[in-house]
């Protein structure tokens, strides 16, 4: 795929197809009426012919012959006019991408809608269209032998009026972010056998060495002698050895602030001894979603360099069930000494990520920690796959999460951070226990106590995908498997920190 912006007017674009977006009850752009006047004189009344007046995700798709070669000249609607939304814009450019990754267009010219309907510069529109037409090709095809099943290429053109420098930036800026996305994707998509925690790790290791990122990768043997019981306790079951990865960025700028990305990387959740039900186990391969948007995202960073120091740390091991497997009632302990009784191993996410956010509170003193993680089937009922939910107990971190929230589209729902929740996690033989007590049934948010026992004092905010990793089709730039779910929010978190 190649996408670059020009000055250059649409009508003498050599693409395969034209694309241009409106609002409800539209007036001809000038850029419009130009390719109209050109190609298709009649425009105005084929659209009444239609009925096509800019609804939100509406589409009208005619032939025109422009040069002399057979083309698409494609419009998409993006709603009323009044609270016009990036995200409109995003949901409209995925549907037309998908359409034409469907037909087998190969080239594409896109004439960006004027920035000011959307209160935005046209930079982030041209970076957003980078991103999403990127993000909108994506799909996992490593193993369709067939090649008209495997996913069509698209070269795109940008089409705008500000300075091609800048524009072009942005552009390119998007590509970078996009790939990072679907590399993430790529990642949760592959199947469980081949992604274990050897794999992602190694993954991280060549991240650090091509941008020259620090990367420390601790082995199974070093986990437990550290004493990261929760890792290495979840870890018991499986053949494969667990994984402790940090990948560490730093900006040139002096006195930056340290943010640090905590992300849950469960390669395939089993349940452990407390097995799941066959239903559903199959997509449990996506359980290492929060991993590996913490690895993509230093990845990207690493490339567009914000003025701030960030830390990524991945705790990446299976959950499976065997004779050395950890047992419910087993009692394990941390790396800050605490112990938790595992009332049930399949809630495993929150004992992996005590160890790593206990180390990384202990050893960097960040200026905030967010941890992101598949954590309980809960949080996936309730908001469905929209919401990303987040329990934090800071409000410099929370505000500035819902600021990039508002920034990106990966939209965020804050929990209550109430004191109450806390009695639902204690344990008469350990300091806490890794289950919420029946008569609080509240699991998501106890969940997110239950890590906050790990933080040390540091401003922190939790973030649980497990709705938003996986399978949102009903968007029109993902598909059925990975989204990548909190990669873009984190780059954009970097960029944009306030302390
Ligand atoms: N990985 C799961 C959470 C999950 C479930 C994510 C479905 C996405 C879709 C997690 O490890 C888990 O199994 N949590 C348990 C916790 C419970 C045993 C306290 C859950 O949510 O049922
Ligand atoms: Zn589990
Ligand atoms: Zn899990």
């Amino acid at each position: 795929m190649h996408i670059s912006y020009t000055e250059k007017s649409i009508t003498i674009a050599s693409a395969q197809a034209l694309i241009f977006f409106v609002h409800e009850n539209f007036e001809f752009s000038q850029a419009l009426q130009r390719t109209a006047d050109s190609f298709f004189p009649s425009l105005q009344q084929f659209l009444t012919n239609e009925s096509f007046t800019g609804k939100k995700g509406s589409l009208v798709s005619v032939p025109i012959v422009a040069q002399g070669v057979n083309r698409l000249l494609v419009i998409a609607g993006l709603g009323k006019k009044d609270g016009l939304t990036v995200e409109s814009y995003r949901r409209a450019l995925g549907t037309v991408v998908k359409m034409l990754q469907k037909k087998k267009v190969a080239s594409v010219a896109i004439q960006l809608p004027a920035a000011t309907d959307f209160n935005v510069h046209e930079e982030l529109l041209a970076q957003e269209t980078a991103v999403i037409a990127t993000m909108a090709l994506y799909h996992y095809d490593e193993y369709l032998s067939k090649d008209a099943q495997r996913k069509q290429d698209i070269d795109f053109i940008v089409h705008g009026h500000g300075s091609a420098e800048s524009l072009e930036a942005a552009v390119q800026k998007g590509l970078i972010i996009a790939r990072g996305v679907n590399q993430a994707r790529t990642w949760i998509d592959m199947p469980p056998a081949a992604l274990n925690p050897a794999y992602l790790a190694n993954e991280a290791e060549k991240i650090a060495k091509k941008h020259a990122l620090k990367c420390t990768v601790f082995s199974e043997p070093e986990i437990i002698k550290m004493g990261m019981g929760g890792l290495a306790g979840v870890s018991a079951g499986s053949d494969n050895d667990c994984k402790l990865v940090i990948l560490e960025y730093k900006t040139a700028k002096k006195d930056a602030p340290t943010i640090a990305f905590v992300g849950k990387g469960i390669t395939f959740d089993s349940g452990g001894l407390s097995i799941k039900p066959a239903a559903g186990m199959e997509n449990m391969k996506d359980d290492m979603s929060g991993a590996s948007a913490v690895i993509s995202a230093l990845d990207i960073i690493a490339q567009i360099k914000p003025d701030v120091n960030v830390i990524g740390v991945t705790p990446i091991a299976e959950n499976m069930p065997s004779g050395k497997a950890t047992r419910p009632g087993d009692i394990v302990r941390f790396y800050n000494g605490k112990t938790a009784e595992v009332r049930n191993t399949d809630a495993e996410g929150r004992l992996i990520l005590a160890d790593a956010l206990s180390y990384v509170a202990k050893h960097y003193k960040p200026n905030a920690i967010i941890d992101i993680a598949t954590l309980t089937g809960m949080c996936a009922y309730f908001f469905g796959p929209f919401y990303t939910a987040m329990l934090s107990n800071n409000k410099t971190v929370e505000n500035n999460i819902l600021a990039a929230s508002a920034r990106t589209g990966e939209k965020i729902w804050p929990l209550p951070h109430d004191e109450d929740y806390k009695q639902a996690i204690t344990s008469h033989i350990a300091d806490i226990q890794n289950t919420g007590k029946e008569n609080i049934k509240s699991g998501t948010i106890t969940a997110g106590f239950f890590l906050e026992n790990f933080v040390d004092n540091v401003p922190w905010a939790h973030l649980d995908i497990a709705g938003t990793s996986f399978d949102t089709p009903m968007i029109p730039y993902f598909n059925e498997g990975a989204t990548g779910a909190g990669v873009r929010l984190f780059v954009d978190l970097a960029q944009h920190w306030k302390n």
